[in-house]
């Protein structure tokens, strides 16, 4: 990243009348940032910024959004260019080492990647202590959270070589722990990892094979899901990545802090929000129905909000979406699923969104997760599943993150403040004379 410092701001602080002036950091793209790290030291003064609204937690030059205008760039790429043109594997190359590979070090990467696909045997006999239903993200967060007992000796984040072999075996075992705990789910038996097929193939295989029938894997599916990674594998500083980047400030072992970043992914506010708007169309059910839940998420006091609507960073439509949303109908069509209702609805409820004021008002366009959900369902996925599909794709943002961070010389433990509105200080009562 080439960056100018020239430019300042000056604080002044009205009830001392000290004054100071900070530096301002000037990006490739985007708002410039002032430097507030001596705020403190030379003013004894905080910034608060609850939910990070206007604060630039890191420098990294691995992703760039212009929410205003949609654009979103992996490492200078347009993520539509590489939607079309690349593979999974090859913006996972991308993401992680900031160049394309060459058709060499592609095929040494994917290499790797499927030389590091299968599980110990021992991780398997984890999720059979889960009971049949429990959520696949369930299951995710605690077998992904188990690496960290396996390869402990060599996961030590300040050596670059284990770094490398932490996010390949990362990225190789997640599609092998997702199929596992869909099986597990459904009772059927676990199928291991098939070095013949791409990234995508192999996870369809290990998710839809049984040993009692062959299995072949849909080209169409495949494509589909591969391009469904791409446009999810990174987002630059969302709350999951933060949380990758936060939990392994403090030197963690990485696969505790990649557990870390599943768990916050799986909120609703996040990537479940993309299970949450199945579950929304099918109780919308109807077109009838639509503007009750319109009306709903408009009323302050309902807690209801439209699931899919709505981005933290997109104040216009999310480019990502926009892909989506014209992928879902070919791949509806080309998987015989044209017609399918709840996209009829998806599209009726955007089409009535679009329209209505307290939406154009707050720039409420449909995000990512809108229609990913309706694609998994065409491929047969369940919804439960379709976090753990985002955990899949992302987890390689997570991991170029970290492989940043941990490189990055002025990597520090990351340690926010706080404003402090609790009770002052009091005398302590002994139990038999509180009232
Ligand atoms: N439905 C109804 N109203 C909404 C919605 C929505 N989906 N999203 C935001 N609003 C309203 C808020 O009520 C608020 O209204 P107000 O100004 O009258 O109080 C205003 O729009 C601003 O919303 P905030 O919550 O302040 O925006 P924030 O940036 O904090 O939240 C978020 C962004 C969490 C994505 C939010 O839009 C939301 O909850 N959307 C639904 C869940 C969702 O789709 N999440 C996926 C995000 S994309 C991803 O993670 C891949």
């Amino acid at each position: 990243m080439t960056e100018r410092k020239q430019d300042t701001v000056t604080i002044i602080d009205n009830s001392t009348g000290r004054e100071m002036t900070l530096p301002v950091v000037t990006p490739v793209h985007g708002p410039r940032a002032f430097d507030i790290r001596g705020l403190y030291r030379e003013m004894g003064l905080l910034s608060y910024d609850p939910g990070f609204m206007s604060t630039a937690s890191c420098r990294s030059s691995i992703t760039f959004i212009d929410g205003n205008q949609g654009i979103l760039l992996y490492r200078g790429y347009p993520v539509e260019v590489l939607a079309e043109k690349s593979t999974y594997l090859e913006v996972a190359y991308l993401l992680l080492y900031g160049e394309l590979p060459t058709a060499e070090e592609l095929e040494s990467f994917k290499d790797r990647i499927v030389h590091h696909s299968m599980i110990h045997e021992s991780v398997k006999t984890f999720f059979s202590g889960f009971h049949h239903d429990a959520h696949p993200m369930a299951i995710l967060v605690g077998v992904v959270g188990s690496l960290s007992a396996f390869y402990h000796d060599s996961a030590d984040p300040h050596d670059p070589v284990e770094r490398d072999l932490t996010a390949h075996r990362l990225i190789g075992k997640i599609i092998t722990i997702a199929g596992a705990s869909y099986k597990h789910s459904i009772g059927e038996p676990f199928v291991y990892p098939n070095n013949a097929l791409s990234y995508c193939g192999n996870l369809l295989n290990m998710l839809f094979s049984v040993p009692a029938e062959p299995y072949q894997v849909d080209p169409v599916a495949e494509r589909a899901l591969d391009m469904l990674f791409i446009l999810h594998a990174d987002h630059e500083q969302n709350a999951s990545t933060s949380t990758v980047r936060l939990a392994g400030s403090s030197d963690a072992n990485p696969y505790a802090a990649v557990t870390a970043g599943i768990a916050s992914l799986w909120g609703p506010a996040h990537g479940g929000a993309n299970e949450k708007v199945l579950n929304m169309l099918e109780e919308i059910g109807d077109e009838s129905n639509i503007q009750k839940f319109i009306d709903r998420a408009k009323d302050r006091n309902d807690p209801f909000r439209l699931m899919g609507f709505g981005h933290r960073v997109y104040k216009t439509h999310d480019p990502r979406a926009k892909i989506i949303r014209e992928m879902c109908h070919e791949v509806l069509e080309k998987l015989g699923h044209a017609g399918d209702p709840l996209f009829d609805l998806a599209l009726r409820l955007e089409e009535i969104a679009l329209r209505d004021e307290y939406f154009l008002e707050r720039n409420l366009y449909p995000n990512v997760d809108f229609y990913s959900g309706l694609i998994y369902r065409a491929l047969g996925i369940p919804t439960q599943m379709f976090t753990v599909m985002f955990a899949i794709a992302r987890t390689v943002g997570w991991l170029a993150h970290w492989l940043e961070m941990m490189s990055e010389p002025e990597h520090r433990i990351s340690r926010p403040r706080q404003v402090y509105v609790g009770a002052e200080r009091r005398e302590y009562v002994p139990l038999e004379a509180r009232r």
